[in-house]
């Protein structure tokens, strides 16, 4: 079908709610028109239904919301099977669960497999783009693309850099991943819909030889995202700050090795000072908060208004596998609990819907792409209904507003409100269809 229409209830941003009282479009009943993969118009039904059935089909989806295609800011393909495992803390999960695993990967079919599951997860939650951990294989990241490729998937990736506090077959050789790393940029950077980021798993399982060569990369490709973890735990700050004794806070190791900028992106983000904030914000470096992670690992309370009142770019994370879900719907819920317990000014279904949507575009730098449903953009959106369930059904039928009912489905929802997934204007997952 070169050109259709999707008719419903359409909703997206087209700016921060929290910065902008016009940010949230909504149309009750409109039909959105896809053409060869991006959004040609959206109008309202009664003003257009009579002239375009007459041209195209129309797909109905009464009683059901269209928006755009969830983002996911940062996840590990290659923790998928074992998402759930727990331990007393972030770094005994690293040992216990997640080296263990990420060695398998040295096996080239054990990376195509998961890279399958993986793909076949985040559409099923209605995500259609994520900036994506593999493991420090190089097969395991161009496996990865390989597959993101053929499914048409827009993915961000890049492979993982550490040569130090990890199991041998974790880590890189003498040149500390650079060759493998260019090799990677230049096959996938930009090759249909796939983008690169330098990606380091973190500053501690790393040497100052390798954050050299992270500093040189980021410098050689300025226009590449860079990608780790920031403060996501005390004992890891702690432990960041003995292993970089000449720098004054977890932030300034980053600084020091010159790849903190309006191109990176830090995971987690909890235990930072105000002086880091200050700094980050001076930067224009963007946060990928990951809520359902940091309350399984018990990680900490991440201060998202605090963030916010600095004016940090900020988006959500699934973090799986220390993550417990790939529904951003449920990471949604679990944001708006954190901010409950934190005591002060919430966050609302706009302000989540916004970070995962186009707020993800923003950090990863992909907003002329996606994120929204302006006109030209790439269709990636996803359907969500009540997914039969009585409950929310119920809920809907009694919500006065608008914001009621997506006030419901971040709470109440998770896949089973995914009725269908599109990617470049084709549905990749409905419902019930295996
Ligand atoms: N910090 C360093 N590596 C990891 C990881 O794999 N998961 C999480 N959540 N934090 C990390
Ligand atoms: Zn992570």
């Amino acid at each position: 079908m070169k050109k259709f229409g999707i008719r419903g209830a359409v909703f997206d941003f087209v700016a921060n709610p929290r910065q902008s009282s016009k940010a949230f479009r909504f149309f009750e009943d409109a039909i959105m028109v896809i053409s060869d993969g991006r959004v040609e118009s959206i109008a309202q039904t009664k003003e257009c239904l009579d002239t375009f059935q007459e041209q195209y089909p129309i797909l109905e989806y009464p009683g059901c919301f269209i928006c755009p295609g969830f983002i996911d800011t940062h996840i590990h393909y290659a923790q998928t099977r074992i998402i759930g495992s727990p331990a007393p803390g972030l770094l005994e999960w690293l040992e216990t669960y997640t080296f263990p695993e990420e060695l398998r990967f040295s096996d080239p079919n054990h990376s195509a497999a998961v890279a399958s599951q993986f793909f076949d997860e985040l559409v099923s939650n209605g995500t259609t783009c994520a900036q994506v951990y593999p493991t420090v294989h190089e097969n395991s990241t161009d496996l990865f693309f390989e597959e993101a490729h053929s499914r048409g998937l827009r993915m961000v990736a890049g492979k993982v850099l550490m040569d130090r506090h990890a199991p041998e077959g974790l880590l890189d050789g003498n040149d500390g991943g650079e060759a493998e790393t260019e090799r990677l940029i230049k096959k996938w950077h930009g090759k249909g819909r796939q983008s690169y980021s330098i990606t380091l798993r973190f500053a501690a399982t790393s040497t100052l030889k390798q954050m050299e060569v992270c500093r040189r990369l980021v410098q050689r490709y300025p226009d590449l995202l860079f990608h780790t973890h920031l403060a996501e735990t005390l004992p890891e700050n702690e432990w960041t700050m003995q292993l970089y004794p000449d720098c004054s806070d977890y932030l300034g190791v980053y600084e020091k090795f010159g790849v903190v900028s309006d191109h990176s992106v830090f995971a987690h983000c909890i235990h930072l000072s105000d002086s880091e904030k200050q700094r980050m914000a001076d930067a224009g470096a963007s946060i990928a908060l990951c809520p359902t992670s940091n309350s399984f690992l018990g990680s900490g309370l991440v201060p998202l208004n605090q963030l916010d009142d600095y004016h940090i770019g900020l988006s959500l994370g699934t973090d799986v596998g220390g993550g417990t879900s790939f529904s951003m719907l449920k990471t949604m819920q679990e944001m708006y609990k954190i901010v409950s317990l934190g005591g002060d000014r919430n966050v609302d279904e706009l302000d989540l819907f916004y970070l995962a949507t186009l707020g993800g575009a923003r950090t990863l730098k992909i907003e002329e792409h996606v994120g929204n449903l302006d006109i030209g953009k790439e269709a990636d959106f996803v359907i969500l209904d009540d997914g039969g369930q009585r409950l929310i059904r119920q809920r809907f039928e009694q919500s006065q507003s608008i914001s009621e009912k997506l006030f419901a489905l971040i709470i109440l929802g998770d896949s089973l409100n995914i009725r269908e997934t599109w990617s470049m204007g084709r549905c990749v997952y409905r419902r019930g269809v295996h």
